[in-house]
């Protein structure tokens, strides 16, 4: 198989860009929560297009939208590619959508070129990968992987407390949600293009990366009640203030995750809800959320375990109450030697540079690895910006991605 080293990806931007445009936010800033009117019309561009190139479309019982290109062996389990198109607020263009709309593309160039494949290819576009709506990320992926089960599902709430049931039902998917499971071998192997979403590839030039590990991601809501008054009257003597409770909170878990020296241990509190929230008011309840993450689970775990001890000591020295829910604690993801490998040979032979690494962010290949072989390719973005609307990839990076992909494709189908 042979792919045009020019191949031209100018359709793929627009299409990108067009995306974008379908927005809950003022474009160019890209919001598009799952289940929102947003994202239901990025799916139907997204399946359109899909359509358009000759691709059959079915969807399971969540919205998770499987693309498939039949083989000349259709008994075959698929080679799946893809990604998400959800996006959280005030987020940009590339995210997820180029593994969507780039493993599309990568099926086109492969038709145009005259290539049949044995085994079915399957462009999946997974259902809230991001956690911005029920707090907890890849739904779609976590729930084809038996993660998380229905009944774990159905109690998940937004911020308005609606559930699963009301919002798919909303949005016209129906179906037992125990049917979202897909059972191990359902896809022969799994291969998800992604931007890096850190700064590597481009700090060093490279083309693309070939990713080996998925960091493992933990999840933990804390809730702080202390006591609320007046912020002039009350004295100091006594408070018993929950977001300075939360503030030594938030530094120690910053203290522990920097104090295992690792590079790949991060924390951070991105969620800080202060109840009543009043200039003049002492908070009385602070809600936190936390992202800890490893690519050692166990190195992750005492991160965990040292923000337990915090919020013990911290409850306990002032007086305030702490209650911590663990909302997810995941394994990383070890990527298949066969895909790296093939992906390598598919880099050489488009004359691309590649390098071998992890990935810090989740994905939903974290989860579809419950039931296939995967691997990951990177490509780089401006300054590793990601989650900004300024997130950028070139171009000339997204079609480097597309050319080793199509090459992937073909090989793992052929
Ligand atoms: C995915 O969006 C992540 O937060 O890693
Ligand atoms: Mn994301
Ligand atoms: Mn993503």
């Amino acid at each position: 198989m042979t792919t045009k080293p020019d191949l031209s990806i100018d359709g793929l931007i627009a299409e990108l860009q067009a995306l974008a445009q379908i927005s809950e936010a003022e474009p160019p800033v890209v919001t598009r929560v799952v289940f929102s009117e947003a994202d239901l019309r990025g799916r139907a561009y997204v399946k359109g297009l899909c359509t358009a190139a000759g691709l059959t479309i079915h969807e399971d019982a969540i919205g998770n939208t499987f693309a498939r290109w039949e083989g000349t062996d259709p008994a075959l389990a698929p080679i799946g590619t893809g990604s998400h198109i959800d996006a959280i607020p005030n987020a940009g263009l590339y995210d997820g959508c180029v593994g969507v709309l780039g493993g599309l593309e990568a099926i086109r160039v492969l038709k145009k070129l005259g290539f049949t494949p044995r085994r079915p290819i399957e462009l999946v576009i997974f259902t809230s990968e991001e956690p911005t709506r029920f707090g907890i990320g890849c739904l779609g992926s976590r729930m084809m992987g038996s993660v998380l089960s229905p009944a774990q599902a159905l109690a998940l709430r937004d911020k308005e407390g609606r559930g699963l049931e009301e919002l798919r039902g909303e949005a016209g998917f129906s179906g037992s949600l125990e049917s979202v499971a897909l059972a191990p071998g359902r896809f022969h192997r799994f291969v998800e293009l992604h931007i890096e979403q850190g700064p590597l590839l481009e700090a060093e030039g490279i083309d693309v990366g070939l990713v080996t590990a998925i960091a493992a991601p933990a999840s933990l809501r804390i809730s702080i009640e202390g006591e609320g008054g007046h912020a002039g009257a009350r004295l100091m003597p006594g408070r018993k203030d929950a977001l300075a409770a939360a503030s030594e909170i938030i530094l120690a878990l910053e203290a522990a995750a920097k104090g295992t020296g690792a590079i790949d241990t991060v924390a951070t509190v991105g969620i800080c809800e202060v109840f009543p929230g009043a200039v003049n008011s002492i908070p009385s309840r602070v809600r936190l959320e936390t992202d800890i993450r490893d690519i050692d689970a166990a190195r992750r775990d005492r991160v965990i375990g040292a923000l337990h001890d915090a919020c013990s000591e911290v409850g306990a020295r002032r007086g305030v109450v702490i209650t911590t829910e663990l909302v997810n604690a995941d394994p990383p993801a070890i990527c298949d030697a066969g895909i790296l490998d093939a992906m390598e040979e598919a880099a050489v032979s488009a004359g691309k540079t590649f390098k071998r690494m992890v990935s810090r962010a989740y994905h939903d290949s974290l989860f579809v690895a419950r039931i296939a072989p995967v691997a990951m390719l990177f490509i780089p973005c401006r300054g590793g910006v990601s989650h900004r609307p300024d997130e950028y990839a070139s171009p000339e990076a997204i079609g480097s991605g597309v050319h080793v992909l199509a090459r992937t494709l073909a090989v793992l189908a052929s």
